[in-house]
């Protein structure tokens, strides 16, 4: 299920050049969802295309794990004004597109605070719970969330950065 071309289901539509869908194999094992697209996500309509992807590129790649071989989306399809957090309303309209990507999948990993709040209204932060293990109803089936951080948080900090790389080595296991 995809937002129709023109989407107008929150006020993120004034604002983007382009919906931005997920990418990678659509039967994969594991999602990943980061927050929102940002600059040039929206200019090339494909998520985690910046810095941020740059870096989750470069991680998947160190521990041998092939992007393509994943699913990774956004909890909301449209670049936010400014690259602001997505609200509780955008998320709520953008929802049935998330879950009907989630559905079937063996693990879903939540790539920062954000999507920890939408996917599983986790507020706790994010070192508490990083690569623990979160039951997650989608549609009445059961699979499993990963919180950990999101890649922009992983630019200047280490700590981070070796929460997000034990992250990728669970994800490897699973594929
Ligand atoms: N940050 C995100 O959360 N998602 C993207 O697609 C790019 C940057």
């Amino acid at each position: 299920m995809e937002p129709e071309e023109g989407c107008r289901l929150c006020g993120l539509h004034q604002g983007r050049s382009r919906i931005v869908l997920a990418s990678g194999d659509p039967a994969a094992r594991v999602c990943l969802v980061g927050e929102a697209p940002g600059e040039k996500e929206d200019r090339e309509g494909s998520p985690f295309v910046g810095r941020s992807g740059k870096l989750l590129d470069r991680m998947l790649a160190e521990e041998g794990v092939d992007r393509s071989s994943l699913l990774i989306t956004n909890t909301v399809k449209c670049r936010p004004p400014g690259n602001r957090d997505p609200r509780p309303e955008e998320m709520a309209a953008c929802r049935p597109f998330l879950l009907s990507e989630l559905a079937e999948r063996d693990a879903v990993v939540a790539l920062g605070r954000s999507a920890c709040r939408a996917l599983a209204g986790l507020e706790a932060p994010m070192k508490d719970i990083v690569n623990s293990r979160v039951p997650l109803d989608v549609d009445g089936n059961e699979t499993v969330l990963i919180p950990t951080y999101h890649p922009a948080a992983c630019i200047y900090r280490k700590e981070a950065r070796e929460g997000l790389r034990e992250t990728i080595r669970a994800v490897k296991g699973m594929l």
